[in-house]
């Protein structure tokens, strides 16, 4: 009895899909019962208009203007509340959408952690890759949790850090996240200048104490020194119990990434790879002919996750990762996205211990890099169709001109927007 009291306890989510299902049952049996709806006095009154206007249109030559005023507005209110309706559906698809990715990795959470040790058949074993998340603790800092209670929806938010010198990449991805109407966005303001401008742009901010050490770098940082002080930052979102989709400023957002995570690992990351087998890994063959028979040697290689965009669990796993590249990053002038991709990848080995966090690679189309987008994407009639979650603009320099034509691409409807510009820089 003990142990199902528990398990129920472990799977909220699951209490939330039945909740919703037997809304959507409720649902149906009401349009079964109700074909024409609870409103249906005014619909039968259009279709009593609609089919006298019919019957009459042999014998009378024309209708009056004002019963063809009162048609259409009938029309028009029955449009809207199909597309009130429709919109509803929607919603409630994706509630149960994420109701039951939660109850899954929970039900893979007990199957791993509880007391079934045995190993069961063949085909039917699933090894742990969602880990438990922390204990959220208020005290690391109590001014950011109150904030993020305000601004995250379901324990989650974008995280984007910004001084003065990337405003007006700020101010376009701003543009963006606002039009696709996503609301957990937070931006850490480097200095004052960010943070005015956040206040008269009515975006959420985060400013940090100003007695810690690591602020002077935000400040006066170029790109890669702002690039260092996040995996600090994010360390207390993490402790906090907030899942956090990290963000550079290059990245313009074209739907809400929150409906497109997978939520199954401690990292889920974009790719800096920009075809099946950069993206997701591939056995890449290297010949050594004076090796003879065994001149070919195998190699497991993946092009880089982007550190500029991936999503954290808060898990142990999650923050050990910070705290490893943080800290080598302090010991050297290592690139910050070459040390967070070896502290993933490199197992353990002789003196060395190596992280164990699970990882995902996020849809390369969904979220794209720039070079996906100007080498193949813009050329190909059917990926040109596509409608990307984010795109981020980190394979080319002239990041503003890139992405305003992105905008005027994909937003605008500009078919050329793209055109002019060489797959790479020159
Ligand atoms: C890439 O992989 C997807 C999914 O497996 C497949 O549908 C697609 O055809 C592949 N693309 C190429 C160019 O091989």
């Amino acid at each position: 009895m003990l142990v199902r009291r528990d398990k129920t306890k472990l799977f909220p989510g699951s209490r939330i899909a039945i909740a919703i299902l037997v809304g959507i049952l409720l649902g149906c049996i009401c349009t079964i019962l109700f074909p024409n709806g609870f409103f249906s006095s005014r619909s039968s009154s259009v279709h009593e208009r609609l089919s006298k206007s019919t019957s009459k249109v042999g014998s009378v030559s024309c209708e009056s203007p004002e019963r063809i005023t009162m048609l259409k507005t009938d029309f028009a209110l029955i449009s809207e509340k199909n597309a009130e309706l429709r919109k509803q559906v929607r919603e409630l698809t994706e509630k149960v959408r994420l109701a039951e990715q939660g109850s899954e990795n929970a039900r893979k959470q007990v199957l791993v952690l509880g007391s079934e040790i045995k190993a069961g058949p063949f085909g039917t074993v699933k090894s742990l890759r969602t880990n438990p998340t922390v204990v959220p603790d208020e005290s690391v800092n109590p001014r950011l949790a109150k904030l993020l209670e305000k601004v995250a929806i379901n324990k989650e938010v974008i995280v984007v850090l910004a001084n003065s010198n990337v405003k007006q990449m700020l101010e376009l991805q701003i543009a963006s996240v606002k039009r696709v109407g996503v609301q957990n966005y937070l931006v850490v303001a480097l200095d004052d200048s960010i943070e005015n401008f956040c206040k008269s742009n009515e975006v959420a901010y985060y400013k940090r104490d100003p007695d810690k050490a690591v602020d002077t770098v935000g400040e006066n940082g170029d790109n890669h020194a702002v690039s260092g002080l996040k995996f600090r930052v994010l360390r207390e979102f993490l402790q906090l119990g907030y899942g956090v989709l990290l963000s550079d400023v290059d990245i313009l957002f074209f739907q809400n990434p929150f409906s497109h995570l997978y939520r199954d690992s401690d990292v889920e990351s974009m790719s800096d790879g920009h075809d099946n087998e950069t993206a997701y890994g591939f056995n890449d063959v290297f010949d050594e002919p004076s090796m003879g028979w065994a001149r070919y040697a195998h190699t497991m290689r993946i092009w880089v996750f982007n550190s500029g965009f991936f999503y954290l669990r808060p898990t142990l796993p999650s923050i050990d990762l910070l705290d490893r590249v943080a800290d080598t990053l302090s010991k050297s002038e290592a690139w910050d996205q070459a040390v967070f991709n070896e502290q993933l990848f490199f197992p353990s080995h002789p003196g060395y211990t190596g992280l164990h966090a699970s990882k995902r690679v996020m849809d390369m189309y969904e979220f794209m890099n720039s070079k996906t987008l100007f080498k193949t994407v813009r050329k190909n009639q059917e990926l040109k169709k596509l409608k990307p979650v984010i795109i981020h603009l980190n394979y080319h320099p002239d990041k503003l001109e890139r992405m305003q034509a992105v905008v005027e691409f994909y937003v605008n409807g500009k078919q050329d927007a793209l055109d002019s510009f060489p797959d790479g820089s020159e």
